[in-house]
């Protein structure tokens, strides 16, 4: 990319050209963020993208996102400016474990949280975000046995907030995995008046010092309508951008990582850059495409998902 190119206004005129609509996760970088036309959570991301009318979705988020959005317009066009922008979480839940995992519980209902791969999602019957697990397990009748996956920390979370027995498998994000309770203690002390909020893919230690847990947007919804002026952020920073263009007179303390841990930013949504946005809409690449039985088996439970948190 040549450094005089004006990458907004370029990105802003293909957007034009194309028909096309911009969909970003909270997690990437503020410019990718600024440039977008959606930015939200992955429930909002998905219902967003089963309602588009675009030509083409350039999906600024991780892979599983981008699949969804394919899943859900298998006729459109949809994009991801890094196509190994991965997801520790997709994965840690491989196809053909998973489906051996099934076999042995075949009397269980399989809750899938969307951050895994379509082959997991086929092999779901219903998938789930952060922000209606909880309302997608308490509408399961009490007697059904459930399996949920991948997200062991969501899913104990799930547990606790329903009152429900989850069958769980063993998966977990990287980036929230690497937030420690003793360094929030330390922060706390610094800040006595800040919340603190964390993602409900913390582990427990985490969120028993949290205030609030939620998704992205649930955590971006509180700072806006809490009392509190001061934030103790427990998720990836990239969500803070947005929190300071809501409320600028807050203050929003980022989590550090643990001490042998160089970053608390999730190493695959920062793959994507605003450059990378914009060749991959001048050169209609990488593409995001799916065996179609596979997109099928897929979309039944993201569909039971939609009806289910509408
Ligand atoms: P939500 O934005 O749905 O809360 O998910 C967070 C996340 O880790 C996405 O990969
Ligand atoms: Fe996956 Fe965690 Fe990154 Fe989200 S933050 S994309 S769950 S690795």
């Amino acid at each position: 990319v040549q450094p005089s190119i004006d990458l907004f206004a370029a990105i802003e005129g293909l957007k034009k050209s194309l028909n096309a609509v911009v969909l970003a996760h909270y997690y990437q970088e503020p410019d990718i963020q600024d440039v977008a036309d959606y930015i939200g959570d992955s429930l909002g991301l998905s219902q967003k993208a089963a309602h588009t009318d675009a030509d083409v979705i350039v999906f600024a988020g991780v892979h599983f996102m981008a699949e969804t959005a394919k899943i859900l317009n298998p006729d459109k066009l949809v994009l991801l400016p890094d196509l190994n922008a991965g997801c520790s979480l997709a994965d840690s839940c491989p196809a053909a474990e998973f489906a051996q995992f099934k076999a042995a519980h075949a009397d269980h209902v399989v809750v899938s949280y969307i951050n895994c791969t379509a082959e997991i999602k086929a092999m779901s019957d219903i998938i789930c975000t952060s922000s209606n697990a909880v309302k997608i397990v308490n509408q399961i009748p009490a007697d059904q046995p459930i399996i949920f996956a991948p997200d062991r920390n969501l899913g104990r979370y799930v547990m606790q907030q329903t009152g429900r027995e989850l069958l769980l498998w063993q998966g977990s994000c990287i980036v929230h995995e690497t937030f420690s309770e003793k360094k929030i203690v330390q922060l706390q002390m610094q800040y006595p008046e800040a919340d603190v909020i964390a993602h409900p893919e913390c582990e427990e230690s985490v969120l028993q010092k949290a205030k609030f847990v939620g998704s992205t947007t649930a955590l971006l919804q509180y700072v806006q309508q809490s009392d509190t002026a001061q934030f103790i952020v427990v998720t990836e920073p990239g969500i803070i951008h947005q929190m300071q263009k809501q409320v600028p007179h807050k203050l929003f303390i980022p989590a550090p990582p643990q001490a042998n841990c160089a970053c608390n930013e999730c190493p695959h949504m920062r793959l994507n850059t605003l450059e990378k946005l914009y060749l991959a809409m001048k050169h209609r690449q990488p593409e995001i495409t799916l065996p179609e039985a596979v997109r099928q088996a897929a979309l039944r439970p993201i569909q039971q998902m939609l009806k289910m948190s509408a």
